[in-house]
């Protein structure tokens, strides 16, 4: 079998305070420490937690990440985040468009554009989430919409940027404690049509944007998903917030792709 790249991470969402993901990045280094480079490992914790997450990390190869990031240096703007402050703790992906950031949180294909040009003009590399809910598989719609998603959400960033971009394909319907996963099949045949969007957006280099899939990925289905051919890596929810068994689907994962 032919080694290709795999990235795998965790987004913790709204769990684990600083002192929970210290204890949780130390177990998961000290675990993951003999894997070095073989997968594109991060880990996104919440905000309160980066400063003590950069340093446990530092040295490392588990890149950090931060769940959201606005699009404005700074101003007046109550309770967001800066390029600028995430800089200070050593994070090199900002996460984009979470299901939970549009749906809870209302955002929009052009707020998500916004951010994505101001990650990667910062230098980050934006993981940009897109997904269809349930309603819109029904009506057979998934793929318009995330074309509509992918041609909105990267619109401000041009062919020269690919190389700081990473896609996250997670249905609404599949994250969480109510998600049913996805079959590799159907994941694997919604990757194919995003690649296809990303290369009529961006030629070439849109064939080299790893596409990671996310939406109630655990031990029995990783390995399946990670052998699909347009599926570059694994996005994490539940499944990883134990080190032991995150540890566990990364070994698996690597021993098999
Ligand atoms: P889950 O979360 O693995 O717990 O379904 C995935 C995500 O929201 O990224």
């Amino acid at each position: 079998m032919g080694k290709k790249k795999v990235y795998i991470g965790t987004n913790t969402k709204m769990y684990k305070n600083s002192s929970e993901t210290v204890q949780y990045l130390r177990r998961l280094r000290a675990l993951t420490e003999d894997t070095a480079g073989e997968a594109g490992l991060f880990v996104i914790p919440s905000f309160t937690s980066l400063p003590a997450a950069s340093q446990i990390l530092r040295g490392s190869n588990i890149r950090l990440g931060a769940q959201n990031m606005c699009w404005e240096e700074e101003g007046q703007f109550t309770g967001e985040i800066s390029p600028g402050m995430l800089k200070e703790f050593s994070v090199e992906i900002a996460e984009i468009g979470h299901s939970e950031r549009r749906h809870v949180f209302r955002e929009t294909d052009e707020e998500e554009a916004r951010k994505v040009c101001t990650a990667v003009r910062h230098g980050f590399t934006a993981l940009l989430c897109v997904g269809e809910t349930l309603e819109q598989r029904n009506y057979g719609i998934s793929d318009e919409v995330l074309s509509i998603q992918l041609k909105k959400g990267l619109s401000l960033t041009g062919s020269e940027n690919c190389g700081r971009l990473m896609i996250a394909y997670e249905p609404v319907w599949a994250i969480g404690t109510a998600g049913i996963p996805a079959s590799e099949k159907y994941v694997e045949e919604r990757h194919r049509k995003i690649r296809e969007v990303l290369e009529g957006l961006f030629g070439e280099a849109g064939g080299q944007i790893p596409l990671l899939y996310g939406g109630s990925v655990n031990a029995e289905n990783a390995v399946p998903l990670a052998l699909q051919p347009h599926i570059d890596g694994l996005f994490i929810g539940r499944s990883a917030w134990d080190a032991d068994n995150f540890d566990k689907i990364i070994r698996s994962v690597l021993g098999h792709v």
